[in-house]
């Protein structure tokens, strides 16, 4: 059988061989025999047997000496060996340990003696060698952990830095509309200016012309077109500063940011023949926050209420933005911005703060303002920004 154990025993007497090996072989272990040193040596390392009886006193190499040869060798050192000797005096028993031994019985043998220590010290052993595997085992999982946990770090980090990669485009994204915005509210704010200033030219060049040019007529035109450049300037201005992300947190007033947005662009809304209307009630309180990205969510939401009221227009007649700052029933403030662009469906709104959701043709809208709007409102600011429909239109809700 495969799974035999196998007991080397080892004597120069080979009636003492014999008599062992019959007693281990009666239990069912398998015996392999070597009559000195030198054979056991060499039988060890061949047959690999889990346990070894060692006799002392031998000619050639002794017992002791055979033993620290076997401890010396590693394919050998971790076989048990027990010594069998006639010598009883403490100092060889106390060698015998020395050189590597497990165990010493004493000649004449007691069968039961000898066979209970082999069947201890196999169980010993194998113990041990199972304990060494699992050691191994161990050593193996620990490094396998170790290549995983680097593997999900850098899973990790990959994750990360693809998020905010994707978080930047985002933030640039919406900056490139918030400009383009800007860019055709400067277009029409400026309309009027140059107008003005062109028809000055004209006009200076009909006075010339008729020989009504003197220097007070000069002056007068300069500072007609002076005035106007002041305007268009100052506008210009206007739309940077409106642009600019504020530095860090400051306390300011949300009725005069939201007074800013309204006094901006309204000549834009009224252009559409939409009136915005901002009504407050009650005190002005100071917030803590980054007041120019309060006034762009402010102007997402309206610009998103004058698309609605636009492509909703042949169904209405009022086109009303009316915003309120209104006291909560928490005693805190809430901004609310209702519309009469008649509302959102039911299946949809559960997504419109998500990012790149859009019904607009891609070149009116991207579907980053309301997700660009809840970021700053929730994320950077811990306040609360909800929709709900209403009568004829949609209301959104800032919790500050
Ligand atoms: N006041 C509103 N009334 C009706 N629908 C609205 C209103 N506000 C937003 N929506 C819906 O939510 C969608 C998402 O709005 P969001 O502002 O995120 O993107 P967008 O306006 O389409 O594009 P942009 O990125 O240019 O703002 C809109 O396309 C529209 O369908
Ligand atoms: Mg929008």
């Amino acid at each position: 059988m495969e799974n035999k154990r196998c007991v080397l025993v080892v004597d120069d007497q080979p009636m003492n061989v014999r008599l062992l090996a019959t007693q281990l072989e009666a239990v069912g272990y398998e015996v392999v025999k070597a009559y000195d040193g030198q054979e056991a040596i060499e039988f060890a390392g061949k047959h690999m047997p889990d346990i070894v009886l060692l006799d002392i006193m031998m000619p050639g190499i002794d017992g002791y000496e055979t033993c620290r040869r076997m401890k010396a060798d590693p394919v050998t050192a971790s076989i048990p060996v027990i010594f069998i000797s006639a010598l009883t005096d403490i100092n060889e028993k106390v060698n015998a340990f020395k050189c590597g031994g497990v165990d010493y019985i004493c000649k004449p043998f007691q069968r039961e003696e000898v066979l209970s220590r082999v069947d201890t010290h196999l169980k010993l052993y194998s113990l041990q060698r199972s304990l060494a595997e699992q050691n191994i085992y161990l050593e193996e999982a620990k490094k396998d952990l170790l290549i995983l946990n680097r593997r999900l770090k850098e899973r990790v980090e990959e994750e990360v830095s693809k998020r905010q990669s994707g978080e930047q485009m985002l933030v640039q994204q919406s900056k490139m509309a918030a400009m383009g915005e800007m860019l055709s509210m400067i277009a029409h704010q400026w309309k009027q200016p140059l107008n003005a200033i062109s028809s000055t030219a004209q006009d200076l060049e009909d006075a010339y012309i008729h020989n009504e040019l003197d220097k007070a007529y000069l002056h007068t035109s300069v500072a007609a077109i002076t005035n106007q450049t002041d305007f268009m300037l100052r506008t210009a201005d206007d739309f940077r500063n409106f642009l600019r992300p504020s530095k860090e947190k400051t306390l300011f007033s949300i009725k005069e940011a939201i007074e800013q947005v309204v006094l901006m662009f309204s000549p834009y809304f009224v252009k559409s023949d939409i009136s915005l209307n901002f009504n407050h009630t009650g005190d002005d309180f100071g917030v803590t926050g980054y007041p120019n990205e309060f006034k762009q969510v402010i102007l997402n939401l309206i610009s998103n209420a004058r698309d609605a009221i636009l492509s909703h227009r042949d169904k209405q007649s009022t086109n009303i933005i009316d915003i309120n700052v209104i006291k909560a029933k928490d005693g805190g403030m809430a901004v609310t911005i209702r519309d009469t662009g008649g509302g959102i469906p039911e299946d949809l709104i559960g997504r419109i703060f998500d990012p790149y959701f859009t019904t607009k043709d891609s070149d009116k809208g991207t579907g980053i303002g309301l997700y660009m709007s809840r970021t700053i409102i929730e994320a950077n600011m811990g306040w609360r920004l909800t929709v709900s429909n209403i009568e004829g239109g949609a209301e959104f809700r800032i919790d500050i």
